[in-house]
């Protein structure tokens, strides 16, 4: 069956389509329909028992698999390549859900884990969802105070951690950081669990943190305890308007039906293949298709601890690839352009024997024409754009390349996948014609593994997503479907930017700045920049009388994002200004100082206060740089 006939499939009959994807899945208990009409956006399977963890380890072995490898871990930070295979990580994974078990960890608790790009973040994954209880994964790059919110928002039993993180130059300490978090917490865990890495001894407190290595060792198995289809799997936070993130709550059935889905019909990836997500366990990329994903469906799983340059250079992931004979690829965009910049005409690719490779996957940002020209003349296989977002956990449009590669249109993920019923719509909701720009929003309900809710905020998820336009999940993203129905993703319709494929909210940012004792106003917009696709920039108004110096406060608040955010904000300039460019109700045109630092053309909006104030922004920016020299 080619992709018209399986979308035609879908659209005919949905129950009967997702009821046949399950079967994809082991149940203790099978669900007795797909959808079920409740919650405040529809669940899937909800009544069926299953265990997440069984799914992805235990029926492999079971079925005669335990010696094929799972998990690949690739470290040019360390210079190390470990290996697991299907049996190794079972007891692993049995053994630590044993720990947690022991101390009271039981189905429903949430458990937050803080770690880098080792096997035992995703062991310690994998353990959580063999008992039932709830993971939440803070990606490394994110300050203490972050850790801090999540930790009052989620309120762990547990936290997991690693003693350090490698980032090129420099071991971060982790523990500290979770030890700083959980002192800004109103909430307290009941204990913790801290694998040793030999780069960073961690300082462990009496009576609260168990070494990992030790508590494994000396514990008891457990096996999977199958739970309901709607029990959530995981909670994972995502930036939205405000510095309070967004807990996206994934439910255990629709994760593992559309993940056992996607693998194969958009990876090409079955069992025993070789499977490479360059992403990080903290972002919902690593959840689904470094951690689940592969090992639902029986493949192997490369972890790959580096980066894309430097480490120790722009072949590294060619020489992965070649190493450990990787079939699908998947990276972000800004990754690729890191590699074109150190290696233009890709001198290392060619020192390569990437015969393994069949197809390369990106995604996190949209892809440019260029960057997928230049890796298709280099590496000779599909490139392969596709969207989605942490709410989604699985691409809304794709080229299904597991079941036929569709014409690729450069600057376009390609056409819907089952299950998502794509629509332009105008500010009224009503659906746009063909190559017309409007809200980009998913006709209700979404498929499997899409987000049910957000975690103790239902009313949140209402606003957020489902009030602005009845009977749609409202994407946040903009673009226009051409005249072939291929979806063309263009812009953020609220102040979400994304840099370096990382999601941020400017409002997170603007929040910081405000709290600085001489910042009367402020703004943060997202700027273009050529490696990360956009950087974010900060505009302020000191408090009349101020005394601190103006080059003082920009640098102390670009300090204040990296302390309370993290240097994952790559929060590097801000610029003082008199005052800031509003319309006459009083709202800041972020939009054209955004224009402005892009040097693109600016016409002042008919709604602006005074004109006169963009040849002041004009001329603050060029002080900072702005426009960039192209
Ligand atoms: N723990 C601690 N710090 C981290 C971190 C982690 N897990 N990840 C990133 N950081 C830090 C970096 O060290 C850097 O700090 P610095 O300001 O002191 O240099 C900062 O956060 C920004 O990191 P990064 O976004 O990695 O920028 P970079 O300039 O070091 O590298 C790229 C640029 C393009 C090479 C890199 O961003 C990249 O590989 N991006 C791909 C992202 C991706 O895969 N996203 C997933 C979507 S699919
Ligand atoms: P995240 O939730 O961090 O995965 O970020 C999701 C957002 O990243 C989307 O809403 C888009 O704005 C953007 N995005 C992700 N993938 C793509 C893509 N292939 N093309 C365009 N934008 C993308």
């Amino acid at each position: 069956m080619g992709y018209r006939e399986i979308h035609a499939d879908w659209q005919a009959n949905p129950e009967a389509f997702w009821m046949n994807a399950a079967g994809a899945i082991d149940w203790s208990a099978p669900p007795s329909r797909a959808f079920f009409d409740q919650g405040p956006a529809g669940e899937w399977f909800s009544d069926g028992m299953v265990n997440t963890c069984w799914n992805a380890i235990d029926r492999h072995v079971q079925a005669g698999h335990g010696d094929r490898l799972a998990v690949i871990h690739d470290s040019p930070m360390t210079g190390s390549v470990s290996r697991l295979t299907y049996a190794q990580l079972q007891d692993q994974v049995a053994r630590l859900a044993g720990v947690l078990a022991a101390h009271g960890v039981g189905k429903g608790d949430r458990v937050i884990i803080y770690m880098p790009m080792i096997p035992e973040a995703l062991q310690a994954m994998l353990a959580c969802a063999r008992i039932g209880a709830i993971h939440s994964v803070v990606f490394g790059g994110f300050a203490a105070h972050e850790l801090a919110v999540r930790i009052d928002d989620a309120k762990p039993r547990a936290i997991i951690a690693a003693s350090c993180g490698l980032e090129p130059g420099r071991v971060v300490a982790y523990k500290p950081l979770m030890d700083c978090a959980i002192s800004q917490a109103k909430h307290k865990p009941d204990f913790t669990v801290v694998f040793q890495r030999p780069e960073c001894q961690a300082d462990m407190v009496e009576g609260r943190d168990l070494d990992w290595s030790t508590a494994v060792a000396g514990a008891a198995p457990v096996d999977c305890l199958p739970v309901e289809g709607n029990h959530p799997a995981y909670i994972l936070y995502t930036s939205g308007t405000t510095g309070q993130p967004k807990g996206v709550v994934r439910h255990t059935a629709g994760h593992l039906v559309a993940l056992a889905w996607s693998v194969p019909h958009i990876y090409g990836i079955g069992p025993g293949d070789v499977f490479w997500v360059a992403s990080d366990v903290g972002w919902v990329v690593g959840h689904s298709y470094i951690v689940y994903g592969p090992l639902i469906a029986g493949a192997t799983t490369v972890m790959f601890e580096g980066k894309p340059v430097g480490t120790p250079d722009a072949g590294t992931f060619w020489r992965v690839v070649a190493d450990h004979k990787v079939k699908s690829f998947f990276t972000a965009p800004t990754a690729i352009r890191a590699v074109k910049r150190e290696d233009p005409e890709g001198k290392l690719v060619a020192q390569y024997d990437l015969s393994s490779l069949q197809a390369l996957f990106l995604a996190g940002e949209r892809a440019d024409p260029d960057t997928i020209t230049w890796c298709e003349d280099r590496l000779n296989v599909p490139v392969i754009d596709h969207w989605w977002q942490t709410e989604t956990g699985w691409a809304i449009a794709a080229n299904p390349f597991g079941v036929e590669l569709l014409p690729i249109k450069k600057g376009s993920p390609t056409l819907p996948m089952p299950g998502y019923d794509v629509q332009v719509l105008d500010e009224a909701g009503h659906p746009v014609a063909p190559g017309t720009l409007g809200a980009i929003a998913i006709r209700l309900p979404l498929p499997p593994g899409t987000l049910p809710t957000l975690w103790n905020a239902e009313d949140r998820l209402r606003k957020a997503y489902l009030d602005h336009f009845p009977g749609y999940y409202e994407t946040g993203d903009a673009g226009y479907v051409d005249n072939d129905g291929y979806v063309y993703i263009m812009s953020r319709t609220d102040d979400v930017i994304n840099v370096a494929g990382h999601r941020l909210s400017t409002g997170g940012m603007e929040e910081v700045l405000a709290s600085h004792p001489a910042v009367a106003e402020c703004a943060v917009i997202g700027v273009a920049d050529p490696l990360k696709g956009q950087a974010p920039l900060g505009l302020l108004c000191l408090k009349k009388g101020a005394a601190t110096e103006p080059a003082k406060v920009a640098a102390e608040v670009v300090a204040m994002v990296r302390d309370r955010i993290g240097p994952v904000a790559a929060f590097k300039t801000a610029c003082v200004v008199d005052r800031l460019p509003k319309t006459r109700s009083g709202k800041i045109l972020r939009a054209t100082m955004a224009k402005i630092a892009d040097g693109t053309e600016v016409k002042a909006p008919a709604t602006i206060d005074d004109p006169a104030i963009l040849e002041e922004i004009r001329v603050a920016l060029a002080g900072v740089g702005y426009p960039r020299p192209s």
